[in-house]
């Protein structure tokens, strides 16, 4: 099915005033964007339009109570020039899956792929061909009822606009074990991609930055023992000869490059265990010599390696020039969407080809 999608497009990019190989993450955004309204329980007014600001009354419902979700994508180049995006069903799935959670309207699959590819591909001139550049892709949804009452938003927006961007950080991070605050508990929104995850994360984020932390690394909320996720990412721990990474249980977010970080080592033949992982344990394991790395995966961040933990007073120090796992990883994920190796899983799914063009 094909979606009626209106286009107006700019009479003035903007593309010439942006050095794309030298851009800072998410503060230089594309000509264009995808709105669409659900309202009577249908979305209507696709359109594809130049970026301008949205209108909102000030009894916004996602002002006050929070049902706002995001999505994070990155679209690329393959080695002929093509735009490619990488597993863009996922995402579509797991808006919904938090529009779910949120008690907000889904989307249907179709026509987010749709809108996407159609976004994409007529900004495709934005896209850095440098080796850590992207196209940040944001989708996302709000509440539109005007109302000051607690209670579901019987309309919505949803938006996707683009950016152009380099690294998400410039050096190996610095972690900083937050035992007193907590991100997410289980039975909370944690698993959702929900706007309030992130405000909460915001000020122990910062008291870990005036300790001279760039992130957390976050700890179940009910006992502050097992490892979660840091800040924008999923963790993963060489330990030995196993790759270990927290388990989803309630309260972590299912990350696509997580998944894809599994399913490539199980394929290269490393043992992956997906189970509780608490913070004793790494610093067991680093007393006995056999933490190996330990890094983070996400879209923005891709993969990015830990060059230390603290826990109060005592500190994991790692040498990320050492780690041969992390790397690889990342030259692997970075390969498969440049079309340099065999897709095998199927994962590049190439813009103007297929749904959406
Ligand atoms: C992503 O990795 O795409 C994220 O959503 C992290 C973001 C908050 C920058």
């Amino acid at each position: 099915m094909s979606y009626p999608i209106k286009i107006e497009k700019t009479t003035q990019s903007r593309i010439n005033q942006v050095d794309l190989n030298r851009v800072a993450f998410g503060r230089t955004f594309t000509d264009h964007m995808f709105v669409a309204d659900y309202v009577n329980g249908e979305w209507t007014n696709l359109e594809i339009k130049p970026v301008s600001d949205i209108l909102i009354h000030p009894a916004n419902l996602t002002l006050h109570y929070g049902q706002a979700i995001f999505e994070g994508m990155k679209a690329g180049k393959d080695k002929d020039g093509q735009p490619v995006l990488f597993r863009p069903e996922m995402n579509a799935r797991r808006l919904n899956f938090s529009a779910r959670r949120m008690c907000m309207a889904e989307l249907p699959e179709e026509l987010f792929l749709q809108a996407l590819t159609t976004l994409v591909d007529l900004d495709a001139d934005w896209i850095p061909e440098n080796e850590d550049g992207a196209l940040y892709i944001r989708p996302y949804m709000i509440a539109m009822d005007s109302f000051i009452g607690v209670a579901a938003s019987e309309t919505y927006r949803f938006l996707i606009f683009l950016m152009p961007v380099g690294p998400y950080y410039a050096n190996p991070v610095n972690l900083w074990v937050e035992r007193k605050f907590a991100r997410a508990v289980k039975g909370g929104t944690g698993e959702a991609k929900a706007a309030g995850n992130y405000a909460g994360s915001l000020y122990p984020a910062r008291l870990a930055r005036q300790r001279g932390f760039d992130q957390l690394l976050w700890t179940d909320a009910i006992h502050h023992k097992w490892v979660e996720e840091s800040g924008t990412m999923n963790v993963f721990f060489i330990i030995g000869d196993a790759a270990v990474t927290p388990s989803l249980d309630g309260s972590i977010l299912h990350g696509i490059t997580r998944d894809s970080v599994i399913t490539l080592l199980k394929d290269k033949g490393y043992e992956v265990q997906e189970r509780p992982v608490s913070v004793d344990e790494l610093f067991k394991a680093y007393d006995k010599g056999i933490l190996r790395e330990a890094f983070g995966v996400g879209t923005a961040v891709v993969v990015i390696p830990f060059k230390s933990i603290t826990d109060e007073d005592r500190v994991i120090e790692l040498d990320p020039g050492s780690f041969q796992i992390a790397p690889m990883l990342k030259s692997e994920l970075n390969a498969i969407k440049k079309g340099l190796i065999e897709d095998k899983f199927g994962w590049v799914h190439h813009v103007g080809v297929g749904v959406g063009s």
